[in-house]
C-alpha cells in the first residue's frame, strides 16, 4: 500500500538532513511518496505565519510527517512552532530512544546504554500560558492534568512490555511541586499498580542527572513531564555520542511526527556538514510505525553499518560531509 509522507524540510540544517534521509527512504523502494510542507522561520519569512493551516492539514490528512527541526526564537517573537504542532495535534507522547552505537574511530562515554525518554508531549511548563504579573515579575504556568498524566504512564508501560524491557522509572520534583508533580507521581503509580510485573520506581529529576551521568546502563524507560524530558533527552544523547545520534517520535492516536532531538544548529547549516543520523533513525521508528518492520530492521542495520565503516561525520570525528555519509548508507542497503 503507498503511504504519503509529508515532508516538512525545517529551517537551518532541516533541508540538508532532511535530503539525506528521504534518500536512504527512498532506496528502499517502499513507495512512499511525500508531500512538502513549509513551516518555521522560512515559512514565516514567505508567509507571515511560522505554521501554516495548510501545513497541520497536510499532517493530518496523511497522519505522519518527517520533520527537520524549526528555528524558535528566544525571549521574543513567534511561540514555539513545534510545541504548536505537538499541541494542535495531540502528539501526547514524545519518545527518545537513546543506544549506544558501534562507531569506528569514536568512543562514546558509555558503551552500553539502551533506554528511552518517553516525555509527556503536550502540557507542564510548555502550556505557552506565561505573562508578566507586573513591570519585573513574570509567571509561567505550569499545567499538569490527571488524565494526561495517566495517558503518559499507560504509554510509557505500554512501550515497555511491548518491547520486552525491565524497568519504569516516573521522573519527577513532587518533594517540592507538590501539588502539581504530585499530582503526574500519583497518576503515574495507579497506571504502574496494574502492571505488577513490570519493575517501577521514582526518582527526583536533579537525582535522576546524576545517576545518568554516572550509571546509564541502570536505567531503561523513564517518563516524565514536558520540561523534564527535553532537557533529559539531551543529557541522554551526550552519554552515547551527542546529539547527531538521537531520534524522536511524537505520537498522537491517530497521527505521528517523527523527528531527530536536535535544533536547527545554525553554526553548521549550509556547510553540508551535519550529520543526519539522528533524522535516519527518526525515519526507521517512523517505518516501524507505519508497519514497514523488515524495511526498518535493513535501514538500521545499514546505518549501523555505515557508523562502522569509515565514512563519518564532524561531530564523530571524521570528515565527510551530509550525503557522503548517506551514500554510504545507501551503500550498505545494496550491500545487506
Ligand atoms: N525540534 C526542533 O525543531 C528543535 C529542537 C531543539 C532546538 N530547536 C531550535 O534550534 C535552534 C538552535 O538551537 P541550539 O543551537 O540550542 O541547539 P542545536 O541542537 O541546534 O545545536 C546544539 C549543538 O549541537 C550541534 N548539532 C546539532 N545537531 C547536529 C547534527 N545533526 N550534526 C552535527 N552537529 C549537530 C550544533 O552544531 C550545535 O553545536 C533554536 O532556534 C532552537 O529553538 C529546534
Amino acid at each position: 500500500m503507498s503511504q504519503t509522507i509529508t515532508l516538512l524540510p525545517g529551517d537551518g540544517i532541516g533541508p540538508e538532513i532532511t535530503r539525506a534521509t528521504v534518500r536512504v527512504l527512498d532506496a528502499l523502494d517502499l513507495g512512499l511518496s511525500w508531500e512538502e510542507a513549509p513551516a518555521g522561520h522560512g515559512a514565516f519569512e514567505a508567509t507571515g505565519d511560522p505554521l501554516p493551516v495548510a501545513t497541520l492539514e497536510a499532517i493530518r490528512r496523511n497522519g505522519v510527517a518527517l520533520k527537520g527541526p524549526l528555528t524558535t526564537p528566544v525571549g521574543q517573537g513567534f511561540r514555539s512552532v513545534n510545541v504548536r504542532i505537538r499541541k494542535e495535534l495531540d502528539l501526547y507522547a514524545n519518545v527518545r530512544p537513546i543506544r549506544t552505537r558501534a562507531i569506528q574511530g569514536f568512543s562514546p562515554r558509555f558503551e552500553n546504554v539502551n533506554l528511552v525518554v518517553v516525555r509527556e508531549n503536550t502540557e507542564g511548563l510548555y502550556s505557552g500560558l506565561e505573562h508578566m504579573v507586573v513591570e519585573g515579575v513574570a509567571e509561567s504556568l505550569k499545567i499538569v492534568t490527571e488524565a494526561a498524566s495517566r495517558r503518559i504512564g499507560e504509554f510509557a508501560f505500554a512501550l515497555a512490555t511491548r518491547e520486552g524491557r525491565r524497568s519504569v522509572t516516573a521522573v519527577h520534583k513532587a518533594n517540592i511541586m507538590k501539588i502539581s508533580d504530585g499530582l503526574f507521581l500519583r497518576s503515574v503509580r495507579a497506571v504502574a499498580e496494574r502492571f505488577p510485573d513490570m519493575a517501577y520506581d521514582e526518582v527526583i529529576v536533579d537525582a535522576m542527572c546524576m545517576r545518568l551521568v554516572l550509571h546509564p546502563e541502570r536505567f531503561d524507560v523513564l517518563v516524565m513531564g514536558n520540561l523534564y524530558g527535553d532537557i533529559m533527552s539531551d543529557l541522554a544523547a551526550g552519554l552515547i555520542g551527542g546529539l547527531g545520534l538521537a531520534p524522536s517520535g511524537n505520537l498522537g492516536e491517530s497521527t505521528a511526527v517523527f523527528e531527530a532531538v536536535h535544533g536547527t544548529a545554525p553554526d553548521i547549516a549550509g556547510q553540508g556538514v551535519a550529520n543526519p543520523t539522528a533524522l535516519m533513525l527518526s525515519g526507521v521508528l517512523m517505518l516501524r510505525y507505519l508497519g514497514h518492520d523488515d524495511a526498518a530492521t535493513r535501514m538500521e542495520a545499514a546505518i549501523d553499518a555505515a557508523l562502522a565503516g569509515d565514512v563519518r561525520t564532524g561531530d564523530l570525528g571524521g570528515t565527510a560531509g551530509t550525503q557522503a555519509y548517506a551514500d554510504a548508507v545507501i551503500a550498505a542497503l545494496d550491500a545487506g
